[in-house]
């Protein structure tokens, strides 16, 4: 029996690598071809393919799968049909395989963005994964969020109908590899690095990259951590979880955290900032709650923002 772990970005490749580090057999897939970590064996999958995804399933004897494959904010902004496509179909074609070739469980990566719009009418307490839904005012404030929003509503429903053992993960603003970068926080410490290897002063004006108050990060090697707990937990009965270590940074403490590793770093940027993370329009008011993670996955992070930046600040 295997796990199969579907995208070989930042977040998929380092599951697959910590799963292969403790004896399982890993199939990390793709729609891109490529390398895999050591002792993984890669495959080419596109997860909108439903009956590609299923033949994958069945050659390789899976029995559970952690889902990364998606495209990322920036991605379906320029792509909206594409990225809703793999999304939401992706997932629910991950769901349908799930159900019919019985698999043990499935891991959902999903994101703290669900929870945004809430912000602006949420007092400043932990914010908890069930958070007050207000269908209209509260609504995903992007395409992005909304296909996350729909991917943990399929897993409750494929769990509630067909008892399909779904598992959605909410991580924080990821930051990890700098090589390849597709995300909003690792386009932001790419720049920073940069600029400080390159010498010159930076000035960000780009609003994705900034925000005012404080925002909550976590490091890509605690997703993967988070993906292996989620796959041997015994009783998930929440069944979504907040990937986080219930610190928030403002843009000055990011600044600064980066700033311990390349101390010749000079940055500035617009004061009195009235905008969340990546430009949405609310401010954090409150870190995540990241207690059921901790209660019902037995999960806690271990790398802080500065273990982090320190780690892919340098690579
Ligand atoms: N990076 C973040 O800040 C962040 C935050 C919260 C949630 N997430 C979620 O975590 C997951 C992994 O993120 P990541 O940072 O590793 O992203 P990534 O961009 O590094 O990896 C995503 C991978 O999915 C693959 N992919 C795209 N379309 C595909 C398709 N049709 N079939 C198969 N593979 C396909 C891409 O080629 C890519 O390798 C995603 O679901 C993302 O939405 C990421």
């Amino acid at each position: 029996m295997s796990t199969l772990v579907l995208g070989a970005g930042l977040i998929g490749s380092l599951t697959a690598q910590a799963l292969a580090a403790r004896g399982e057999a890993v199939i990390l897939a793709d729609v891109r071809e490529g390398p895999g970590p050591t002792h993984v064996q890669r495959a080419v999958c596109d997860v909108t393919d439903r009956s590609a995804l299923s033949s994958l399933i069945e050659q390789h004897r899976v029995s559970a799968i952690v889902h990364t494959a998606a495209l990322l904010s920036t991605a379906i902004r320029q792509d909206p049909l594409k990225g809703i496509a793999v999304n939401i179909m992706g997932t629910a074609n991950v769901l349908e395989c799930a159900r019919e070739h019985k698999l043990r469980r499935v891991v959902l990566a999903s994101s703290t963005t669900v929870t945004y719009t809430g912000f602006g009418s949420h007092a400043a307490q932990p914010i908890a994964e069930d958070l007050p839904l207000r269908l209209i005012s509260e609504r995903p404030a992007s395409i992005y969020a909304a296909c996350k929003l729909s991917g943990e509503h399929l897993g409750h429903l494929y769990h509630d109908l067909y008892g399909v053992d779904a598992v959605s993960l909410r991580y924080a603003a990821v930051l990890g590899d700098l090589g390849h970068v597709t995300s909003v926080p690792g386009r932001l410490l790419q720049t920073l690095v940069r600029a400080a290897r390159d010498g010159r002063p930076v000035h960000l004006d780009d609003p994705f990259l900034l925000w005012g108050g404080r925002e909550e990060f976590v490091d890509a090697r605690d997703c993967a951590r988070a993906n292996v707990s989620a796959l041997d937990a015994q009783a998930p009965v929440q069944r979504v979880y907040h990937i986080a270590d219930g610190q928030w940074h403002t843009l000055g403490d990011f600044v600064a955290a980066v700033q311990r590793i390349h101390p010749t770093l000079q940055a500035t940027w617009p004061q009195h900032l009235r905008t969340g993370f990546a430009g949405f329009a609310h401010q954090r008011p409150a870190p995540s709650d990241v207690r059921k993670a901790q209660q019902e996955l037995q999960f806690a992070c271990i790398y802080s923002l500065h273990d982090c930046i320190a780690h892919w600040g340098n690579t």
